[in-house]
């Protein structure tokens, strides 16, 4: 057992209940614990205290113990859960009340005296939540997509929200409840909610008897598969509202279900998309698309999404649909990490209403105004943010584009199939220089720290020969946020780091094309246009390209041969002539240069 990694005690092992061997089996570790299948995330058997989750760090400790208590006695984690419940609820003297009783009785717990006898630290949100995260596997948590949003953050996401009136809120994969318990100034018989996980229901509703001591009533939380066709009628069984004032929620964020590549490309054809059209890989898209089918005219809907939601290409559909279905009113970009998740999250505020012109965008800086008109010019319909300076710029750059990479030779690096037996660190005889991603700079590629006997037949995938062997190509780093083109004139081998290019622009030369690609100007035009993680070739084929006359595809052409001979003076000079070229303002150009700074740093901040 960990706090922020590691793996279970090798103690907790032997003493493990039916059930968590179960969950072991079922996970792909064996009975002794031996993880069969330790490289899929879904199959992990590590477990950790949420602490992000915590009001209070000190109650690790306790946690701590409860999950060693369960581990160490066989004790059914549900039943553990139960016994706690009873606690936490005896400390609060609310254990008595009618309405509590009754939701207790509903679950026949088997009665565990020991945890029930405890004195469980009061204060905490969502104490019961954070125990029942902290004694279930990593794996399991993955599945169901368990990762339950710490209380500042939903407090802040719904802090607006206003109940006068009996306006009512759900949250329809509500977990412990983080989201229905951060609602203020509302009544219980206003906040519904619903999981398919009956442990999260469970805690829900204590959750909800907690926050409303002195309130007589039944939390309304049910046990659904809100996917589901039946969620409708488990909702109307349970007497909810059709539809909703507020629909806010953290949705699963792991995989679901995976369109067929037909269904895809009907959904890329369609000028405007309607719900059905979201059966897309990952589950919050349709957790986004279904919350609509129960938002009223109006509502307000909102999500806690990946980061990644504004701009990979798999996501595209999701856009659209925010950008020509309903009204996308605030992106929030937050800079809370949850353990065990890497990425970085944004709120997505929407409202149940036609499109508007304009939406804000919130971060560290403040809330600015910004038009969706940019989401349009990349084809995956990429979530940029422009200021209306900035935007000045990529307009200019757009206006003078005249061609494109598309029609441009690409190709990959090789891919060795075996990089330790195939690739040598020192040159034997026969063998020749492969280069790696990594020792391609701007314009110039970096001695070998590989090489290989290079025989296609025994190579994975190698590109056409005559790729390689071209008398000029263009080698970038693909795995960056950063545009990085090496000129090679000396039909040099690379590996799948690396991507070729062999660009075929009117009017400019292979090297003018490298000079324009490594350029301030086309370094800003990408990272604000595109945001990606990685030098996509999709999102390369749409830089827009100007038509350049001879003279200064002559002058370009020299630089970079002087740079390529070993000259960095002539950066300096590609850069102040295709500022000069585009026409920037002084401003213009501290701007480029002061935002290309900042995401350097951010670069090496995140990576
Ligand atoms: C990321 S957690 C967030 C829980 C809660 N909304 C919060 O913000 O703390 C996602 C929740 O979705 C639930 N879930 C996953 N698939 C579901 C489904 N098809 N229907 C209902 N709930 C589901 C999981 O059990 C889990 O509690």
């Amino acid at each position: 057992m960990e706090t922020q990694g590691g793996t279970v005690d090798e103690a907790a092992i032997k003493n493990a209940s039916k059930s968590t061997l179960r969950n072991w089996r079922r996970l792909g570790a064996n009975p002794n614990g031996r993880l069969t299948k330790r490289a899929n995330k879904t199959c992990s058997t590590k477990r950790r205290v949420p602490i992000e989750y915590l009001t209070n760090r000190a109650n690790v400790e306790f946690i701590r113990r409860f999950v060693e208590f369960v581990d160490a006695n066989g004790v059914p984690l549900r039943d553990a859960l139960g016994a706690l419940a009873s606690a936490i609820l005896r400390e609060r003297r609310l254990v008595d009340k009618m309405n509590v009783v009754d939701v207790l009785n509903a679950e026949r717990f088997a009665p565990v005296p020991e945890v029930a006898g405890w004195t469980p630290p009061l204060g905490e949100t969502d104490l019961l939540g954070a125990a029942y995260l902290a004694a279930t596997f990593e794996g399991e948590r993955n599945l169901k997509g368990a990762y339950y949003t710490p209380r500042k953050i939903a407090e802040t996401t719904t802090a607006d929200f206003d109940f006068s009136g009996g306006k009512t809120f759900c949250d329809p994969c509500c977990g412990g409840g983080a989201f229905l318990t951060a609602l203020k100034n509302v009544d219980p018989e206003q906040i519904f909610g619903g999981d398919f996980d009956p442990i999260a229901v469970f805690i829900a509703k204590i959750n909800l008897l907690l926050k409303f001591p002195n309130r007589s009533f039944a939390p309304q939380v049910v046990c659904w598969d809100f996917l589901s066709d039946g969620a409708k009628e488990k909702a109307r069984a349970a007497g909810f509202p059709e539809k909703f004032d507020f629909v806010a929620t953290n949705p699963p964020w792991g995989a679901a279900t995976t369109p067929c590549k037909k269904r895809k490309e009907q959904i890329a054809e369609k000028q405007t998309l309607a719900l059905e059209d979201f059966a897309t890989k990952d589950a919050f898209e349709r957790f986004f698309a279904k919350a609509f089918d129960w938002a009223k005219p109006g509502a307000a809907v909102r999500f806690l999404l990946p980061e990644s939601v504004l701009n990979v290409a798999s996501h595209r559909d999701l856009r659209r649909f925010l950008t020509e279905r309903v009204r996308l009113e605030r992106i929030t970009f937050r800079d809370e990490t949850f353990a065990g998740v890497a990425t970085k999250c944004v709120v997505v505020s929407t409202r149940c209403d036609s499109p508007s012109e304009t939406l804000e965008v919130e971060d560290a800086q403040g809330v600015r105004i910004a038009t969706p008109a940019p989401f349009f010019a990349t084809k995956n319909r990429v979530f940029s943010f422009p200021t209306p300076e900035d935007e000045a710029i990529l307009r200019r750059v757009r206006e003078l584009g005249r061609f494109d990479l598309s029609e441009s030779v690409w190709a990959l690096g090789v891919v060795t199939g075996n990089n330790r037996e195939i690739l040598k660190r020192v040159p034997e005889k026969g063998c020749e220089a492969i280069y790696t991603g990594k020792e391609i700079e701007p314009f110039v590629v970096k001695p070998p720290q590989f090489y290989l006997r290079y025989d296609r037949s025994r190579l994975q995938q190698v590109a056409k020969e005559e790729i390689y062997r071209a008398p000029e190509k263009l080698v970038y780093r693909f795995v960056s946020k950063r545009l990085t083109f090496a000129y090679d004139a000396s039909q040099r081998l690379f590996l799948n780091s690396a991507n070729m290019l062999i660009p075929r622009v009117p009017g400019a030369s292979v090297k003018t094309v490298a000079a324009l690609l490594n350029s301030e100007l086309f370094q800003f035009f990408y990272s604000q246009t595109f945001a990606s993680a990685k030098v996509l070739k999709s999102e390369l084929s749409e830089l827009p390209l100007p038509k350049i006359d001879s003279t200064l595809n002559r002058r370009l052409e020299r630089c970079v041969a002087e740079i390529v001979a070993g000259s960095d003076e002539r950066v300096v000079e590609i850069n102040d002539v295709i500022f000069r070229f585009y026409g920037l303002s002084g401003a213009q150009v501290r701007r480029v240069r002061e935002k290309n700074a900042q995401e350097i740093k951010c670069v090496k901040t995140r990576y």
